[in-house]
């Protein structure tokens, strides 16, 4: 997908389902976002920009840590989610324009992101608009996902759903997408390109919690990601087999603390 499809695409039914699961996305990345946040270390009296802010829960996390002396944008390109950000009484400004383009001001000393930066057509250069936006020393630090492979919570879904969906062709791994930046090295080069100093890819190993219930672990399984799109073009009698099969398979990873399946990151830094 180019810069325009993503911007239709998270406008779309994907931002629109983005936006209503956002509750069950939060507590999916309950463990993550502490330590993203911790990473990033965001300072009182700081200037934060949240980059893919979505629902704009980072950007509130972030906007109490900098207190009444600092400031928080959250840029997003999805009306959808940004209209929820707008409605939860966050204490930040937000901003609808694609990060990848957008003239900043050069006066931030964070550019954060939990997961909202996989999605550039053209990642050095959307990596260098995003430093224009860092005053001289700022930071930069941010969560994507590392390895798909490692990803059980992306993978077991769809591996579970194979056998009724027709075959799917093969996906360039450096598209645009979740896993854009699996690759640790490419990683590494796209921010030196964009003039990032010092960058660092540190793993972290996470899971994400589909759902308190088994419920809300398959709700969100067919909901979100992969399967979203593929499911609606089945007919009802094989999209009920194979909800059967992706529930199945969650049921194995089932404990009192609800259905949690692994997950593994980057937490990214660098400096202007
Ligand atoms: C996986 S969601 C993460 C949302 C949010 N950061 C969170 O953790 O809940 C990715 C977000 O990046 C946004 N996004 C994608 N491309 C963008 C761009 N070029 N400029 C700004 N936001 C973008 C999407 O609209 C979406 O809100």
């Amino acid at each position: 997908m180019n810069n325009e499809q993503q911007i239709e695409y998270w406008n779309g039914a994907a931002g629109e389902r983005w936006a209503s699961f956002q509750p069950q996305l939060d507590a999916a990345m309950a463990g993550i976002t502490p330590e993203v946040l911790s990473f990033a270390a965001p300072a009182a009296g700081e200037r934060v920009l949240d980059v893919g802010c979505g629902c704009g829960t980072t950007t509130s996390l972030l906007a109490q840590s900098v207190g009444p002396s600092g400031s928080v944008t959250g840029v997003d390109i999805s009306e959808p989610m940004l209209k929820v950000a707008r409605t939860r009484g966050i204490n930040a400004n937000f901003l609808a324009a694609d990060a990848a383009v957008h003239r900043f001001k050069p006066t931030h000393d964070l550019i954060f992101s939990r997961f909202g930066v996989m999605f550039f057509s053209d990642p050095s250069a959307a990596f260098a608009n995003l430093r224009s936006a860092a005053r001289p020393q700022g930071r930069l630090a941010f969560v994507c996902w590392g390895p798909l492979t490692d990803n059980l919570w992306a993978t077991l879904p769809v591996e579970a759903a194979r056998p009724f969906l027709a075959p799917q062709p093969p996906t360039d791994p450096h598209a645009p997408g979740p896993f854009a930046f699996a690759d640790e090295k490419r990683l590494t080069q796209i921010l030196q390109t964009a003039g990032w100093q010092r960058p660092e890819v540190r793993p972290l190993v996470s899971v994400m919690r589909m759902g308190a219930t088994l419920e809300e672990a398959l709700a969100q399984s067919l909901r979100i990601g992969p399967l979203a799109r593929v499911i609606s073009e089945l007919d009802a009698s094989t999209r009920a087999r194979l909800s059967e099969a992706v529930g199945a398979m969650l049921e194995r990873y089932q404990s009192s603390a609800g259905i949690a399946l692994p997950a593994r990151c980057w937490l990214v830094s660098a400096r202007n």
